[in-house]
């Protein structure tokens, strides 16, 4: 089969540049599974769809109207800034339909599909435990709580959209409860993960650390 790298974390980790990295590096696919929870929740946003309709959310994921092509999403036939999709609105949005399990359901398929020669790297919060547990290498990233926040909101800044530390602490600590204690796919790691704190390491030194346990 088609090997699967599967990194798994927390908000903010840090997984989204990883697994981007790691893939490049490898000339594997990458597959950011939380910009699906990010699109369907954008169209719920979009059409006015309550966050708490499961039947019509569970419609939308299904039917996602999204391709991926080299130059980016295409939503809707129209290449689709992901910039929209960055937001804390549209990530606490995505955070609440992620734990409709027929929601979660609804994308399978469509994340099993990035699975293409020579291989994949997936980043999520189920990909070792639910989407791919036949990966070859399943990481779970983790890094403190304030570091993660202090990167999120570094992150923000750079991209000069106003912050304030302390309400990015305390989103993410909010988003963080939301996740693990989840009745469906709750964020933990796969028992056959390895877990790597970069807490203390800089992209690079993450980046290796999981090309280095690619090649062992
Ligand atoms: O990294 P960050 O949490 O900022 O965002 P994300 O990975 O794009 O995920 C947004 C939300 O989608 C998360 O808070 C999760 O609740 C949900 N998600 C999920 O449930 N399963 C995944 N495989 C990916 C994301």
């Amino acid at each position: 089969p088609v090997p699967v790298i599967a990194i798994d974390g927390p908000t903010a980790s840090g997984k989204g540049s990883i697994a981007t990295a790691v893939a490049e590096a490898l000339g594997f696919v990458c597959l950011d599974s939380g910009v699906l929870y990010r699109l369907t929740a954008w169209e719920a946003l979009q059409q006015g769809v309550p966050l708490d309709d499961s039947d019509a959310l569970t419609r939308l994921a299904a039917d996602l109207p999204v391709t991926f092509a080299a130059g980016g999403i295409v939503l809707n036939g129209h290449v689709f800034d992901a910039a929209q999709l960055r937001t804390e609105a549209v990530g606490q949005a995505a955070s609440t339909i992620a734990a409709i399990p027929s929601v979660r359901e609804a994308l399978f398929a469509l994340q099993r599909s990035f699975r293409r020669a020579p291989g994949l790297v997936a980043d999520g919060r189920d990909m070792g435990t639910v989407v791919f547990p036949d990966a070859p290498l399943k990481v779970f990233l983790t890094a403190s709580a304030h570091s993660r926040a202090e990167r999120r909101y570094k992150q923000l800044i750079s991209q000069g959209i106003p912050a304030i530390l302390a309400d990015v602490f305390a989103e993410l600590e909010l988003r963080d409860a939301r996740d693990t204690q989840r009745d469906v796919a709750a964020l933990k790691p796969a028992p056959d993960a390895q877990l790597l704190d970069s807490t203390d390491l800089s992209l690079e030194q993450t980046v290796e650390a999981v090309l280095a346990l690619w090649r062992q």
